[in-house]
């Protein structure tokens, strides 16, 4: 048994204008928001009480997740007024936590927009054979500048937390999901900005705290940019397409390029929706082409519309960069 904290409060700067309406966190990806395919995982790993770290558009999770009950846990909110930075936003959310009763149940702290396979219960193993302060997942990039470069020794113990580096002296990067010993958050003080990447894992390899790597190799991406996203909807999707319940299409429209639809999505007669991301509530109009399109939440897409690379909602029409 864990406890979990799943950070959801940046910006999501990179993702415009994919986030100009919803946080990236609840953007959708195969027909559910990124934190779903989250908790569902964390759900697998055992975790029973799971603390949303929110901040920007924080309102949005609450009538989406509601008490967790849904997904047979208990979820709860944390949020901030201004963000804390990624540790900030830890130690905030973990005075949710009951931590005086926690004993040595671990906290199980995830990035938001990452769609990881990798077991959070063997990593969870792990950290405990080691008797970690810290064991973060590591997987192997191609380039490692965009991420937290994390070279290890022969036991797998961290030697260094390099963020974003120019030169990054190993290909092994923070996957952004930790296992942390309760004690570490007492080395995180309340109310501050802090970067868990910058300043606490830094500091805790220098003070030489056991501080562990977990490799594992599974299916991951970040979300983090258009492209990605668009991405990570596909490889979910093993069909032509994928639709979520309650979607009506028309026998003439043709869907294709892994497009994934929300919930109540119509599709009128010879539409035509190549590579498209479509969210809940959407109705698509006779003769429609959209190609690599977002389609946020309620939009109604007027018959004869034809579109590429473009963000689409009731109240914004603008090119995505993919
Ligand atoms: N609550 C809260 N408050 N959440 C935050 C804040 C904040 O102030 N700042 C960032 N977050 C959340 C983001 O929403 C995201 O889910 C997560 O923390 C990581 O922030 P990103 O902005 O996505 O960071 P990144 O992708 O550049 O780098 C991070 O992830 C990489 C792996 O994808 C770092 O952890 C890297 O070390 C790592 O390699
Ligand atoms: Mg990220």
């Amino acid at each position: 048994m864990a406890v979990g904290i799943l950070l959801v409060g940046g910006f999501g700067t990179r993702l415009k204008p994919l986030t100009s309406e919803s946080p990236k966190p609840m953007l959708p990806v195969a027909g559910l928001p990124v934190t779903e395919h989250q908790i569902l995982a964390a759900k697998r790993a055992g975790i029973h009480t799971l603390v949303l770290a929110t901040s920007y558009l924080s309102e949005v999770f609450t009538p989406y997740f509601g008490d967790g009950s849904k997904w047979g846990m208990k979820i709860l909110y944390a949020v901030e007024k201004e963000p804390l930075g990624t540790g900030g936003a830890i130690r905030n959310a973990a005075q949710m936590l009951d931590l005086a009763n926690l004993g040595d149940e671990p906290i199980v702290v995830f990035n938001g927009d990452v769609l990881s396979r990798h077991s959070i219960a063997d990593q969870i193993k792990f950290h405990q054979a080691h008797s970690a302060d810290a064991t973060l997942h590591l997987i192997e990039v191609e380039d490692a500048r965009a991420f937290g470069c994390v070279p290890t020794d022969q036991e797998g113990r961290v030697t260094a937390f390099l963020e974003k580096m120019e030169s990054p002296v190993t290909n092994s990067i923070n996957a952004g999901c930790y296992i942390f010993h309760p004690s570490v958050l007492d080395r995180i003080p309340l109310g501050e900005v802090v970067s868990i990447e910058r300043q606490t894992f830094p500091a805790l390899v220098e003070s030489g705290r056991p501080v562990f790597g977990y490799q594992e190799q599974a299916y991951w991406l970040d979300v983090g940019t258009p492209a990605a996203l668009f991405k990570g909807s596909r490889d979910l999707i093993s069909d032509e397409f994928h639709a979520m319940e309650g979607s009506t299409i028309d026998p003439t429209a043709q869907i294709t390029g892994k497009s994934s639809l929300g919930r109540n999505v119509t599709v009128a007669a010879n539409a035509s929706i190549d590579d498209c991301i479509i969210g809940d509530n959407v109705t698509i109009g006779e003769g429609v082409h959209l190609s690599q399109c977002f389609i946020f939440h309620n939009a109604a897409i007027p018959a004869g519309l034809h579109q590429s690379r473009h963000y689409l909602s009731t109240a914004i029409t603008e090119p995505i960069n993919l």
